[in-house]
């Protein structure tokens, strides 16, 4: 939601910001916009649309460099309050043209503040909730005016920059989710951030300084990272940042070397980044696994701030998360019941948050996020932590808020994602999950060392397995192109194939636009059979034969139930399974695995197939509309 780069360095910060916002589109393109201080004026250039509308309104200006400057900002938008209008766009800028800001989350309390300004005579030109910030600020640095270390409130700490510290002043009246960045025409030395429940990254280059949603967008400038942390204010500067938290105390942050580079973030020849991510799982799979898998046939998750005691503890398991990191969390629950014998509840991090869930410290709460700043995830964190449960985040983005707030982090190795719609990481957070059930297992010692050890080794093989899946997906491919023009698809699965057809429905709606539904194949018969009428298409992800009770057999029937009221059956069935021959109009193969490892494979034919009947329908499948691949706001 929303992509910010701010940047105080020796290159042009136009520039800077541009590359930067490339790098960020993914997070929201409703909108765009940059601020350059400069020659001792602040210019600010903002458009409607996708980055290209910016680019070309500035490829459009007769001089040469149309915003001279090495201090200066970009954002991308995704709309909350106000339209996606070139008005709305950011950065916003108060009365006298002198500030700039730009803000990713919703503050709440807008509506009084505004009300509080125009009573005080500003002129506020937008819709939006942010420039209200621009217009606080403006009253904050005509109340306190002077330069460094001379004027100053109460707080010695305010006695510092003075638009670090009007910064300060103003965060503490807001209400809600922010990053804030923030650049001054007569204070071309700084850029100044603030963070609450949204993401904010800082790079430290040689004389240069960055400030971002994440690490990406300053990738190609420096892999040194400092996290910030939740209610902290940053003055960057060319020589380094000051982090303080909103009273001015200062604070201590982490700083960490990122371990990929610029050209993880490259599309890497293919037209699409969904498109390379999706052929990425096998590497984001064994790098997950890498390391957490002994020789000896032992899980070890020794980068845990939990003990193994603490797993010991535990009497009870919820998973919270959202979408695609939701339905990993749906099939964690069928390993972690079958392993370890503890209850384990799913639940969507929305609505875990505002119920009463029974936690206290013998529950296990694992959050899962890619991104690791989705908002209802992390509020589902705070509020597992307040009732003294112990928090487990799986999470792909090192230095972001839910790891922090949580005990302890696992880490799914998936290099940047930035397709909108999660692919390899999705895989890594099933294999994340499957690596906690089985450790949970261990150390409790419900299961015995050799049994641990047969699930590690064939954990070992995944990696190649999903290869090899990869490598024989053209008939769903030919099928999706075929299917451009279908009304609406549903996909039926049982035990883990269930949760496997929620996200391929999910994958379709979200790329191609269309109706799409998942059902566990049993619940057809009670109300959804009723959709089912000729030429309909019905994806079916079978079980294993091999697999739980009659598990095969019953769904073999559900095919033949759907395929007798005139639907179009595919069905993704495992090598060597023979009895759902009869009854496949498309039969997509796939190799034999685990059942409870059976999700790392199947899942990979429906994200193919979503992507190419949306590439056929002419989509953007990294840019769907209306959507945003890190959601901040509740
Ligand atoms: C769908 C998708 C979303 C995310 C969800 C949670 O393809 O990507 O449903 O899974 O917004 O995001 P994270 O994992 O960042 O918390």
């Amino acid at each position: 939601m929303c992509g910010i780069i701010g940047y105080v360095g020796d290159q042009s910060a136009l520039d800077v910001a541009l590359q930067g916002l490339r790098r960020l589109e993914y997070r929201g393109y409703d909108s765009s916009g940059i601020a350059v201080v400069g020659a001792g004026a602040l210019r600010t250039a903002r458009r409607a649309g996708k980055l290209a509308n910016l680019e070309k309104l500035l490829a459009e200006s007769p001089e040469t460099d149309p915003m001279p400057g090495t201090t200066g900002m970009g954002h991308t938008r995704w709309a909350t309050h106000g339209g996606p209008t070139d008005v709305n766009a950011h950065p916003h800028t108060d009365c006298t043209g002198a500030l700039a800001v730009i803000h990713n989350g919703i503050i709440e309390n807008f509506a009084l503040l505004r009300a509080e300004l125009e009573a005080g005579g500003h002129e506020l030109t937008s819709e939006t909730d942010t420039e209200v910030v621009a217009h606080l600020l403006e009253a904050e640095l005509a109340r306190v005016p002077g330069p460094v270390g001379v004027a100053g409130p109460a707080s010695s700490a305010d006695a510092s920059h003075p638009l670090t510290g009007a910064l300060r002043r103003v965060c503490r009246r807001l209400e809600g989710a922010f990053t804030l960045v923030v650049v001054h025409r007569d204070y071309p030395e700084v850029v100044v951030g603030a963070r609450r429940n949204s993401p904010l990254v800082v790079g430290l280059g040689e004389g240069e300084s960055f400030l971002a949603s994440d690490v990406s967008a300053f990738i190609a400038h420096t892999r040194e990272a400092m996290e910030i942390g939740q209610d902290q204010v940053v003055e960057a500067r060319r020589d380094g940042v000051a982090v303080t938290d909103f009273e001015g105390q200062p604070v201590d942050n982490r700083r960490y070397h990122v371990d990929w580079d610029a050209s993880a973030a490259e599309k890497g020849g293919y037209p699409y980044f969904m498109l390379k991510e999706i052929n990425e799982q096998p590497t984001a799979l064994a790098d997950t696994l890498r390391g957490r898998l002994s020789a000896d046939g032992a899980i070890v998750l020794d980068e845990e701030r939990l003990s193994a005691q603490d797993f010991r503890d535990v009497d009870k398991v919820f998973i919270v998360a959202c979408g695609t990191a939701y339905h990993a969390g749906l099939i964690a629950k069928y390993a972690v019941e079958h392993w370890t014998r503890l209850p384990c509840e799913v639940e969507m991090a929305s609505e875990f948050r505002y119920r009463d869930p029974v936690l206290d410290r013998s529950t296990l709460v694992i959050a899962i996020s890619q991104s690791g700043e989705t908002l209802d995830t992390l509020m589902a964190v705070k509020h597992a932590r307040e009732q003294k449960a112990r928090v487990l985040a799986i999470c792909n983005t090192n230095g972001s808020t839910i790891p922090r707030e949580s005990d302890a982090v696992l880490y799914t190795r998936c290099g940047p994602e930035v397709g909108v719609a999660s692919t390899k990481t999705f895989l890594g957070q099933v294999a994340a999950c499957l690596l906690v059930g089985l450790f949970l297992a261990q150390v409790r010692g419900v299961l015995y060392g050799d049994e641990v050890a047969a699930y590690v080794e064939r954990l070992q093989r995944m990696p190649e397995l999903v290869r090899r899946t990869l490598g024989r997906l053209e008939p769903i491919r030919e099928l999706a192109r075929e299917l451009a023009d279908a009304k609406a698809v549903l996909f039926l699965g049982r035990h883990v194939g269930y949760p496997v057809a929620l996200e391929g429905a999910l994958k379709l709606k979200e790329l191609a636009y269309m109706h799409a539904e998942g059902f566990p194949a049993g619940e057809l018969k009670h109300g959804p059979i009723a959709l089912i009428e000729p030429g309909l298409p019905v994806l079916v992800v079978v079980p294993s034969p091999r697999g739980r009770a009659n598990l095969h057999g019953k769904i073999v029937s559900n095919i033949q139930e759907v395929r007798a009221r005139g639907a179009r059956t595919i069905v993704i069935a495992e090598d060597g399974d023979l009895a759902v021959e009869p009854y496949a109009d498309h039969l997509i193969r796939v190799p034999e695995t685990t059942s409870l490892f059976a999700p790392l494979v199947t899942t990979l034919p429906l994200q193919v197939f979503a992507c190419e009947l949306a590439l056929a329908r002419g989509l953007d499948v990294d840019q769907p509309r209306n959507l945003a691949k890190s959601v901040t706001v509740e």
